[in-house]
């Protein structure tokens, strides 16, 4: 059976900088810890986005150094956090594909898992450049007799919260690509900082709440503004085989603290009702 793990949002800052208040590297260390002691067995583990929290190059040299304690192949791509070039001055070209997006396909145990650089310079919200649309719909016809799970940062369907100011852009084109595909198992982002799970299309999609804080559900009809929790802390537990594909949750902090304002600026009443907007981080 294919089993691999996905962290999102690891939001690493220098040694000694907290980011929005918590220490992303002890998080990490518990992650590192806690994937070494329960899922030592998994073939790999996927690093979905936000690696960084300002994308500096000592969060990265943090980065390199904690992921090499996991006992299991490491895949990395990039969030809306990230910085591509501070990126690859630690990790140089190692995680790149041919055009230079941090993305990569992997055959294992009868499934193609894709990996998919979603984030652009300078854009908070998902960008898949015709180059990434191009390279993500020839990875899919070489397996078009394997099944797929995706993993990405951005989510590409609204949750229906105000972090849909910032999902995927375009993404029905993105949804146009995935449709050419007649076995997609799995769309797996992070980037919200919370954990959903649905269907687009047809298409089953989720998202995790990751390594730093964990948004509450703020859903449309819901007064004042998403509160920020310190935990669940969280990464995915993929299990695969031939008939089933399952996506695990797993909690390893699991204070529900509420964090103190600020991120999401002024309280204000959710904005279906025409008011404006909550700022929104991702
Ligand atoms: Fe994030």
């Amino acid at each position: 059976m294919l089993k691999f793990i996905v962290m999102s949002d690891i939001h690493l800052s220098p040694e000694g900088v907290a980011t929005n208040g918590l220490d992303t590297t002890r998080r990490l260390q518990a992650a590192i810890d806690s994937a070494n002691t329960n899922h030592g067995d998994a073939d790999f583990c996927i690093f979905a986005g936000d690696l960084a929290d300002r994308g500096e190059v000592p969060a990265y040299e943090i980065l390199d150094r904690l992921i090499d304690q996991l006992n299991m192949p490491v895949v990395l791509t990039l969030g809306n956090h990230d910085h591509r070039d501070r990126f690859k001055q630690v990790f140089g070209t190692l995680h790149d594909d041919e055009n230079g997006h941090i993305q990569k396909a992997i055959d294992v145990k009868g499934y193609r898992v894709i990996v998919i650089d979603s984030s652009e310079p300078e854009i908070v919200s998902g960008v898949l450049c015709e180059t990434r649309l191009s390279w993500l719909a020839a990875r899919l016809e070489e397996a078009k007799d394997q099944p797929v799970i995706i993993v990405m940062h951005h989510h590409a369907n609204d949750l229906h919260m105000p972090v849909d100011q910032i999902k995927l852009q375009e993404s029905d084109r993105f949804r146009d690509v995935l449709k050419t595909h007649p076995d997609i198992r799995q769309v797996i982002a992070g980037h919200v900082h919370r954990q959903t799970t649905g269907l687009w299309h047809g298409i089953p999609l989720t998202t995790i709440s990751g390594n730093h804080y964990d948004v509450n559900a703020h859903l449309p009809g819901m007064p004042g503004q998403p509160l920020r929790l310190d935990g669940p802390a969280q990464y995915a537990v993929v299990l695969a085989d031939e008939h089933s594909t399952l996506v695990h949750f797993h909690d390893y902090i699991h204070r529900h603290a509420e964090m103190a304002d600020g991120l999401f600026g002024k309280r204000r009443r959710h904005a279906d009702d025409g008011a404006e907007r909550e700022k929104v981080a991702g």
